[in-house]
């Protein structure tokens, strides 16, 4: 399918294989951009004996002709640019075709200081975040004391705003959290040491991605984090500070919601989730642990174990609502096969005892649901690598199409593994 503009977005709380379906698409594709989050993100791709995790750089890096951007939306810790730049290189990876917007906000030091001591703090109410520093460094964005890549271009504006920031950040540090202070001409001299080596990078990206869509180019954004951990939509407060749903795509670049012909959604074929907050279909049984070992259910980031848990088919179809999916990819198909049986929930049952199909928009409705499952027989046959849908056990297949019927939107692709090439692409379920 030609797909012209594509926004490429996580469907439950990340971590559901939007790196390797990138990576994928990127094959065919001339620009792939970034438009929110940091280096929380993890983005795997197994190409051939090469595993690649990238944190920052857009999944398409791997193809040398590709077009990658760092849109304004992003936040950009520039010392885990830089290294995740070198360690590519490093590897043989082409990276001169990153582009960086002079609109994104610099995670500084004291952002990451931030995160972590807020968590400390926070006690058993903490979100779990990944201490990138990313709150931290969105708050200053809306609080207009933040850091812009452009700044790094301007040393004398970028010391003047550094040293405004850390006399804040020291009250905070200090008197709040007990920690030692600043030095602001220290800070401001770290970051500037990154300049040279990102410079020849930062460019108006808003004005690249419009000439790309002009010209005809194919182009996709990157989601990171998923719905539910978007700020406004999802299970607030235990979310990520940027909006990782569609609408970002077009502030997080600077292009405009008309240029957006399609945006694809990526569910595994199960749940899972790291960090605090609800999760209603989690599993703490024989088939939790199935999918935490087969499918290997390790955080990218942090290394922390995620939680397991069956498909909510409540939660995809509101992911697909707030986001406008045109279609889903669904991965990790393969993880489920030898279950005995699989399950989906297809509603929620309040704490009032009302069954709902819709997301409830009541935090205390979600925190206190239990799940309505129907039950599927399971299906023994590996299916690790199968690319064709007719090789696919009937089981498998019906599981599948339960799946698509219940989203109203298209399932186009199937993952069926770790590798670029482990999938079923191209097909309508
Ligand atoms: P992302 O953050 O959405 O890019 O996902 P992650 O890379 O954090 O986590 C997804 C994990 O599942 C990675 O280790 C991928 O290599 C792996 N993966 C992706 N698709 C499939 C699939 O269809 N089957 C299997 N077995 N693994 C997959
Ligand atoms: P990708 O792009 C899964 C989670 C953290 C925490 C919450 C807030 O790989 O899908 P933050 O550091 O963003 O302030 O943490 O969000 N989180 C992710 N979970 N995948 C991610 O990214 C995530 N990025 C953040 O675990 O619960
Ligand atoms: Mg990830």
């Amino acid at each position: 399918m030609q797909m012209p503009a594509t926004v490429v977005i996580g469907a439950q709380w990340g971590d559901e294989g939007k790196g390797k379906v990138v990576d994928l698409l990127a094959e065919r594709s001339d620009v792939v951009a970034r438009y929110q989050g940091g280096n929380n993100a993890g983005h795997t791709i197994v190409a051939g004996d090469q595993t690649y995790a990238l944190h920052l750089i857009p999944s398409g890096i791997l193809y040398p002709n590709t077009i990658c951007i760092i849109g304004n939306g992003v936040v950009v810790d520039p010392f885990v640019l830089a290294q995740e730049m070198d360690q590519l290189e490093a590897r043989g990876v082409d990276t001169s075709n990153l582009r960086i917007s002079g609109n994104a906000h610099l995670i500084m030091p004291y952002h990451t200081m931030l995160d972590t001591q807020t968590e400390i703090r926070l006690g058993k109410l903490s979100i779990g975040t990944t201490r990138r520093g990313i709150g931290p460094a969105y708050m200053d964005k809306a609080a207009r004391i933040g850091i812009r890549v452009q700044d790094l271009l301007d040393p004398s504006i970028l010391r003047r705003k550094v040293a405004i920031a850390v006399e804040m950040k020291n009250d905070l540090l200090e008197k709040v959290y007990g920690q030692p202070a600043l030095n602001a001409d220290e800070v401001a001299d770290q970051v500037l040491a990154m300049a040279p080596r990102l410079q020849p990078f930062i460019a108006d990206t808003s004005l690249l991605l419009d000439t790309a869509i002009r010209d005809g180019k194919t182009v996709l954004f990157e989601g990171a984090q998923g719905t539910l951990l978007d700020i406004d939509h999802g299970t607030y407060p235990f979310v990520t500070s940027s909006n990782p749903t569609a609408g970002a795509a077009c502030t997080g670049t600077g292009i405009g919601p008309t240029r957006i012909d399609h945006v694809l959604g990526i569910s595994k074929a199960y749940t899972t989730r790291v960090g605090e907050g609800p999760f209603p279909t989690e599993l703490d049984d024989a088939a939790g642990r199935h999918m935490s070992e087969v499918g290997h259910e390790v955080g990218t980031t942090t290394g922390r174990a995620r939680r397991c848990g069956w498909l909510d088919l409540v939660a995809l179809r509101y992911a697909v609502r707030v986001s406008g999916m045109t279609q889903l990819g669904l991965t990790k198909l393969d993880v489920l096969s030898g279950l005995p049986e699989v399950r989906l929930c297809t509603a929620y049952r309040k704490p009032n005892g009302e069954e709902t199909a819709d997301f409830p928009w009541h935090q205390s409705d979600f925190h206190g649901c239990t799940p309505v499952y129907e039950t599927l027989p399971g299906w023994d046959e590996d299916i690790v690598g199968v690319t064709r849908l007719d090789a696919l056990p009937a089981r498998a297949r019906d599981y599948v199409e339960r799946i698509a019927r219940s989203t109203g939107i298209p399932i186009t692709l199937i993952g069926t593994g770790q590798g670029r090439h482990e999938v079923i692409d191209n097909v309508e379920l």
